[in-house]
């Protein structure tokens, strides 16, 4: 269970979060959405204690975080596996290195035991083929699914945070994603591993997500399913999610 209680976060004069409230069970399947700069990556951030918010409480699974040390943060970020907004795999590595890292650095496993677990993932994701490819070698999507494979492999997370994970890929690709998103979490809650995806693509974020929620100016503008989103009266949202009216639902007008 995720919490946010009166949170507030400023850079300088600009205030990205103002006292924003919500709450998240791990299980959700959660679109983020807002306007570039509007605070979704600052909100997954301050999720996994990366930032401190200025004012109010970050509670995850009761347990208030903003008060917690660097070392007492690594057991709530192991609830998380993020991938992140660049996909940022590391350059110099190859696919099998960049999947392997976590797993070197932070488990004491054998390497034949991290060798199984790299290859399940890389086929899990249908990109066994690419093992001993450099990250320059890959498409903008193989790029994405090394980086979803590597923030995988090590833990088994209760939630995954995507930061942005289709954006700047073909509709294909994209698809190819959102698809591969859905798979990861599929099953029943309370046991389901949920995501939070945090997007400006409406249309990839109703494709896997059952519950939206917009942000504009720091604060909680929608927070529902895509049913009550699509019959929004918000005319800045409206326009925002304009591109769901034709592809769902050509009479939602
Ligand atoms: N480290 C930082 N220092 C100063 N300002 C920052 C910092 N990180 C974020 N900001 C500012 O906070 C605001 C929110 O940034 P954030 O990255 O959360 O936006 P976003 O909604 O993810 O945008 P995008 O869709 O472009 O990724 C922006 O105005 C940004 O300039
Ligand atoms: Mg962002």
């Amino acid at each position: 269970m995720i919490e946010f209680r009166d949170v507030s976060l400023s850079y300088g004069y600009n205030v990205v979060l103002d006292k924003l409230n919500f709450k998240a069970q791990f299980h959700e399947k959660i679109a983020i959405l807002g306007a570039s700069g509007e605070g979704k990556t600052t909100i997954l951030r301050l999720i996994l204690g990366l930032v401190r918010p200025d004012e109010g409480k970050i509670f995850i699974d009761g347990q208030d975080i903003t008060e917690l040390s660097e070392s007492e943060l690594r057991d709530v970020r192991m609830k998380f596996s993020i991938v992140f907004q660049e996909g940022a795999l590391f350059d110099s590595m190859n696919v099998y290195e960049n999947v392997a890292f976590c797993l070197r650095e932070y488990t004491r496993y054998p390497e034949d035991k991290i060798e199984k677990r790299v290859r399940e993932l890389l086929n899990r994701l249908g990109i066994e083929d690419a093992v001993y490819l450099m990250p320059e070698e890959l498409s903008g999507g193989m790029q994405r699914r090394v980086a979803i494979a590597r923030s995988l492999a090590g833990c088994d997370p209760e939630m995954m945070l995507y930061d942005e994970a289709t954006t700047g890929l073909d509709p294909l690709t994209a698809d190819n994603i959102c698809n591969l998103i859905k798979e990861l979490s599929t099953g029943e809650p309370p046991d389901r591993m949920g995501f939070i995806i945090v997007t400006h693509k409406v249309t990839d974020a109703a494709k896997v997500a059952g519950r939206f929620i917009y942000i504009r100016k720091g604060n909680i503008i929608f927070d529902g399913d895509l049913v009550s989103l699509k019959k929004t009266e918000d005319a800045e949202l409206r326009s925002f999610i304009n591109e769901l009216y034709f592809e769902y639902n050509e009479t939602g007008r």
